[in-house]
This record gives structure tokens, C-alpha cells and sequence, in this order.
């Protein structure tokens, strides 16, 4: 079946969420975290991930900015640090994430040849386009849709029924880009064509659904796609 709809995961994916932790390390006076950002920005993102989850199950959804301060608030204290500012200061960074070099490029490529574009991400619509103004890509894609649409978080079936929902396309016709290995997983099971950007290298999931491509950047997206 030909690719009519590309859709792409954003943290992690398209948007470096190491970033913010890195970019605060090297602000004057944070000599503390040039030590560890690399331990927080782990931990952050991986309780970030856990909390999506473990709320999931505990029935008691709460969106992915709260998740996502509660996870830091967790990072942070597993390091000792205890500073109000410098929390204050990884959040509005995580507002501001940094693109990955090769995004602007593969997004611009893939709307010039007339296919549909869009994010499918945990975050809020708030803190997506903040991201996503930030990055300067929102020219490049069609719709920024948020888990916050279904209450839901990733991988449930739920959330990739927002694709077809919009687009009027059927699973065979999505390529899904994700770097997350259980996302990648989630929409291969789902029935998505999926593209599985390990920039780790990290070892495929054990879990049902298997991603058909594999990548180490997003470089090579566009031929995928048929562009
Ligand atoms: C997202 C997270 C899972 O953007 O990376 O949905």
C-alpha cells in the first residue's frame, strides 16, 4: 500500500529531550549539574515514561506537564539537589527542546512531495506547540496531535486511532516514526508501517508488534515514505 501520512513521535523522536538538562548545565553558576546532567536527563525521561504508564494502570490520568514535573522533581532529588530556580529553569527548557539537525530537512521533504504530516505525542497541546514553535517545523506539518484528544496515554490503541480519524487513512498507509522501541512496538501491533529510530542502538522490544525498519537517524525517512 503506498504512504500517504507520515506521523512522528516528538520527545525523543524528532525533538532531543537531553537538551534541556545539558542546556542548563552549561549556564553560568550550575557547576552542580554540569556534574550530573547526563544522570538527571536519564532519570527524568524515564520516570517521565513510568509515571505515563503506572497512571495507566492506577486509573488516575493526569497530562503529560504535571508527569513530566513530577518526574524531574524525582531526577533531581536522586541527585540531592533541592532548587526551586534551577527546577523552574529545566522546565521552560523542556518547553524549547532542541530539533534533531536532520528534522527541518526530512520534514520539508516529505510535505513538498504532497504527503500528510503530523506529530502523535503524550505532551499536552501547550507544551507541543510551544516545542514545535521553537524548533521552527510547525510550517512543515499538518496537525499536532496530543493524547490529551482521548485521555490515553501511548502505547494504547486508542491513541493511534487519532491517525486515521484525521487523515481518513487506513493503518497500511502511515509510515510511524518513533525512537521510542514500546511506541515503535505499540503501532507496529496497531498495523502502522513503523519506522524505529534507534539512536541508542539499543536492543528491539520484547513485545507484541515488531517495527519493520530500522534506523539510526531520520535521515532515511523520505525514501521510506516513497519521496
Ligand atoms: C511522545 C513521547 C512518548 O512524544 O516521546 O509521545
Amino acid at each position: 500500500m503506498t504512504i500517504t501520512t507520515c506521523i512522528f513521535d516528538a520527545y525523543g523522536t524528532l525533538l532531543d529531550v537531553a537538551a534541556a538538562a545539558r542546556t542548563a548545565a552549561a549556564e553560568p553558576g550550575q557547576d552542580r549539574l554540569a556534574e550530573c546532567w547526563p544522570n538527571i536527563a536519564q532519570n527524568w525521561r524515564l520516570k517521565q515514561l513510568h509515571y505515563t504508564w503506572l497512571r495507566t494502570i492506577m486509573d488516575d490520568h493526569t497530562d503529560f506537564w504535571a508527569v513530566t514535573g513530577d518526574a524531574l522533581d524525582w531526577a533531581m532529588e536522586a541527585e540531592g539537589i533541592d532548587d526551586p530556580a534551577l527546577r523552574a529553569r529545566l522546565m521552560e527548557l523542556y518547553r524549547e527542546l532542541e530539533a534533531y539537525p536532520e528534522v527541518p530537512s526530512v520534514l520539508r521533504a516529505l510535505k513538498a512531495a504532497g504527503l500528510n504530516t503530523a506529530i502523535l505525542s503524550n505532551g499536552t497541546p501547550d507544551m507541543l506547540n510551544a516545542a514545535v514553535a521553537s524548533a521552527g517545523i510547525g510550517d512543515d506539518l499538518d496537525d499536532i496531535l496530543s493524547v490529551e484528544m482521548c485521555g490515553i496515554y501511548k502505547p494504547s490503541r486508542a491513541v493511534y486511532d487519532m491517525v486515521g480519524r484525521r487523515f481518513a487513512c487506513a493503518p497500511g498507509e502511515v509510515l510511524f516514526v518513533s525512537s521510542n522501541g514500546w511506541d515503535a512496538a505499540g503501532a507496529a501491533a496497531y498495523g502502522f508501517n513503523v519506522a524505529w529510530v534507534n539512536r541508542g542502538g539499543d536492543p528491539v522490544e520484547r513485545l507484541p508488534g515488531r517495527p519493520a525498519h530500522i534506523l539510526p537517524d531520520l535521515s532515511g525517512i523520505p525514501a521510506l515514505a516513497g519521496v
